[in-house]
C-alpha cells in the first residue's frame, strides 16, 4: 500500500466517524513561542484541547507535517527523521477511551477499511500510575474486550506513558501500539522481553493515543482539564514502512526514489550520507514551502544547517548540484498534491542557492585541510566547520587536538555553534563581541528572575541581536516595577563582581542532576556543554545547558538595563534588555 493510499484511508475511516478533516498546519507554529517548529499534531490544536471551541466541532482528524530536530546525529539511522507526517484523530471534549483505542485497532486491523494488519503481532501498552493519575485499568479493560490477550499488555510509568508537549500543556496518560517486524513473529513476551525488542527495534511503535484529561505547569502536572480529550499519532512514515514490509521508512515510496537516483548519480555511494542528503532536503523543502529563509538565527538557522550538512554529504557522495535540483523535483512532485505550498519553484531555489555558497567555502576549506592548516585557522578563517576537520581527520586516521582548538576558540571568544554537541541552540544572530556579552548577561538575567520571581521560571524562547537580548519566559502575570529593579540590580551586582564563566563538557544525566537550565523542548547529546557562572565563594549563580559561546568573566559585560517587559501569549512573558 502506497503512502498515500494509507493517508487516504485513514481519513476516510474517521471522517466516516463524525469527524471533520482539516488540512495540515505550517510547519511554523503560530502564537507559540516555546517551539519553532511544530514538533507534533496536537501542538495546532492545543487552544481546544484547553477547552476553546473548535470552529469544525469536536470530532477532527488530518495528516500534519512535523519537525524534530532534537536527535540530529541519529538522522540516517533506520527511526530518525528530521521531517514526518503525523496522522491523528481528536476528540475535543467528545469520545474518550472506549472509542479511541477500539477505532485505533479497527483502522490498524480492517482489511477494507483501514491498513489489514496480523492482530496476532500487536502488543500494547498503558500507564502504571503514579502520583498524577492511577493505574489505567479502564484502557486495560478496553483492550481486553476487542480480544488482546492480557500478557500482551504492559503497564509502563510515566516516561513512556504520559505524553505531554513539554512543561506546559494539556497532557495525560496514553496507551500506544507496537508492531512485531520479524519475518516469523516473536509471540509472547514478558515485559522485559517486549522492552528489549523494542529497543533492538523487532517490534516498533505504530501508533499513540493519549487520553489527555490533565494540564501540566512548569513540568508539573497541576491538575484536570475542563474537558476530557483524545489525541492520537500515527507516524506516517512507520506506518508505511510498516505496510511495505521494510525497516525504515527509507526504502518506502515516500523516500526510495531519491535515495535510488542518488545511488545512480553518486560516485561514491554510501548508505548513511545518502540518507542524510534525502533527508535533510526533505525537510529543508518543507521548510521554504512554510516562508522559512536560510540565516544565522532560530528557524532560519535550522534550516542552514541542514542544508550545510546536505551539501557536505552530497560533497562526499561526489554529485553536482544539478542534482540536488532533480531531488526536490522528485520531492516536490510526491507531495505538492496534498501539500500545494511544495510546488512554488522559489523552495527549491532558495536551497540550492545556500548550497551553492557553502560549497565553495567547503571545497576551499578541504583544500586548506589537505595543506595542514590548523583546525581553528580552518574555522575563523575560512569558515570551516569543526565537525568537517573533525570527520575529514578520522577518515585519514588523524586525531585533531581539540583542547587546543577550543582553547584558541576561547581565546578569541567565538566558538564553533557546530561544536556545541549537536545542539540547536538557535538564539544567536552571530558571535561577534556585542552579541557574546549579551548572551552572558541573558544567562545572569534568567538565574535572577528565577531568584526573584521564583524557580518556577523557565526559559521559552530566546533571541540575541547586536543590539539587544529578548528571553521570554513561563510566568503567569506582569512583572512589578519593583521586580523588574530586582532583577536588574541583581544582574549589575554580578557583573560587578566579576565572575568567571566557566564552562564544563559532562554526561547529559550528570548535568540534569546538577539541576542545570535547559533548553524548554530540546534534545540533547549524551555529552552535554554547561556554563557555570560562579561566585566568588564558589556557589553556582547560573548554570545552563548551552553550546556558548560567552565572555570568560562578568566584568567584561558594562551595565545591564530593561528596556521593556511586556505579554507574548497566556502565562509566556517577554524582557528586552541592553548593555550599555
Ligand atoms: N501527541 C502524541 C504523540 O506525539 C500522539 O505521540
Amino acid at each position: 500500500m502506497q503512502s498515500a493510499e494509507i493517508r487516504k484511508r485513514f481519513l476516510t475511516f474517521f471522517e466516516k466517524r463524525g469527524h471533520a478533516i482539516i488540512p495540515s498546519a505550517s510547519l511554523v507554529p503560530e502564537n507559540d513561542p516555546s517551539v519553532l517548529f511544530n514538533t507534533a499534531g496536537m501542538q495546532p490544536l492545543v487552544p481546544y484541547l484547553l477547552g476553546a471551541p473548535h470552529p469544525m466541532g469536536t470530532r477532527i482528524a488530518d495528516v500534519q507535517k512535523c519537525v524534530r530536530i532534537g536527535d540530529i546525529e541519529d538522522i540516517g539511522d533506520n527511526r530518525h527523521f528530521s521531517f514526518f507526517e503525523m496522522l491523528g484523530n481528536w476528540s475535543l471534549g467528545d469520545y474518550f477511551k472506549e472509542d479511541a483505542i477500539k477505532w485505533s485497532y479497527e483502522f490498524l486491523m480492517s482489511k477494507d477499511e483501514g491498513l489489514g494488519l496480523d492482530p496476532s503481532r500487536l502488543y500494547v501498552t498503558i500507564f502504571e500510575g503514579d502520583e498524577n493519575a492511577p493505574y489505567d485499568q479502564e484502557s486495560k479493560d478496553i483492550w481486553m474486550s476487542l480480544g488482546i490477550p492480557e500478557q500482551r499488555i504492559y503497564a509502563l510509568p510515566a516516561d513512556d506513558n504520559w505524553w505531554s508537549p513539554g512543561d506546559n500543556g494539556p497532557c495525560g496518560p496514553c496507551s500506544e501500539m507496537f508492531y512485531d517486524m520479524t519475518e516469523n513473529g516473536i509471540g509472547d513476551l514478558d515485559k522485559d522481553g517486549f522492552v528489549k525488542a523494542t529497543k533492538e527495534e523487532t517490534i516498533i511503535e505504530i501508533w499513540n493515543d493519549v487520553f489527555m484529561e490533565y494540564e501540566k505547569k512548569d513540568g508539573k502536572v497541576i491538575g484536570k482539564l475542563s474537558q476530557k480529550n483524545v489525541d492520537t499519532g500515527a507516524g506516517l512514515e512507520r506506518i508505511t514502512a510498516v505496510m511495505q514490509g521494510r525497516k525504515t521508512a527509507y526504502e518506502t515510496d515516500l523516500i526510495a526514489p531519491v535515495i535510488e537516483k542518488i545511488r545512480i548519480e553518486a560516485r561514491n555511494f554510501n548508505d548513511r550520507y545518502a540518507r542524510i542528503v534525502a533527508d535533510h532536503l526533505r525537510t529543508a523543502l518543507f521548510m521554504t514551502a512554510d516562508g522559512v529563509i536560510p540565516s544565522n538565527k532560530d528557524r532560519g538557522y535550522i534550516l542552514r544547517r541542514l542544508i550545510r550538512r546536505a551539501t557536505v554529504r552530497s560533497l562526499k557522495l561526489h554529485f553536482m548540484n544539478e542534482i540536488a535540483v532533480d531531488l526536490l523535483n522528485i520531492y516536490r512532485d510526491k507531495y505538492k498534491d496534498i501539500y500545494p505550498e511544495i510546488a512554488a519553484p522559489k523552495n527549491i531555489s532558495v536551497i540550492t542557492d545556500e548550497m551553492v555558497k557553502f560549497k565553495k567555502t567547503v571545497e576551499e576549506g578541504m583544500k586548506e585541510f589537505e595543506k595542514g592548516t590548523d583546525p581553528f585557522e580552518l574555522a575563523t578563517t575560512y569558515g570551516f566547520p569543526i565537525e568537517l576537520t573533525l570527520e575529514l581527520a578520522r577518515e585519514k586516521g588523524h586525531t585533531v587536538d581539540m583542547d587546543d582548538f577550543r582553547k584558541k576558540m576561547a581565546e578569541h571568544q567565538k566558538l564553533s555553534q557546530s561544536a556545541s554537541a549537536g545542539m540547536f541552540k538557535g538564539g544567536l544572530a552571530n558571535h561577534n563581541e556585542k552579541t557574546i556579552r549579551l548572551h552572558t548577561a541573558h544567562h545572569l538575567l534568567l538565574a535572577a528572575l528565577q531568584e526573584v520571581l521564583g524557580k518556577g521560571v523557565h526559559q521559552r524562547g530566546s533571541n540575541i541581536t547586536e543590539e539587544r537580548l529578548r528571553i521570554d519566559f513561563a510566568f503567569d502575570r506582569k512583572m512589578t516595577d519593583e521586580e523588574k529593579k530586582k532583577v536588574e540590580d541583581l544582574v549589575n551586582e554580578k557583573i560587578k563582581m566579576g565572575l568567571n564563566v566557566i564552562r564544563r563538557e559532562m554526561p547529559k544525566e550528570e548535568a540534569v542532576q546538577l539541576g542545570a537550565e535547559m533548553e524548554f523542548g530540546a534534545k540533547y547529546a549524551d555529552v552535554v556543554s554547561i556554563y557555570f557562572i560562579e561566585d566568588k565563594e564558589g556557589s553556582v549563580f547560573s548554570k545552563e545547558f548551552c553550546g556558548g559561546p560567552h565572555v570568560t568573566n562578568t566584568s567584561e559585560l558594562g551595565q545591564f538595563k530593561i528596556l521593556k517587559e511586556e505579554a507574548v501569549s497566556q502565562g509566556v512573558r517577554r524582557i528586552k534588555a541592553v548593555l550599555t
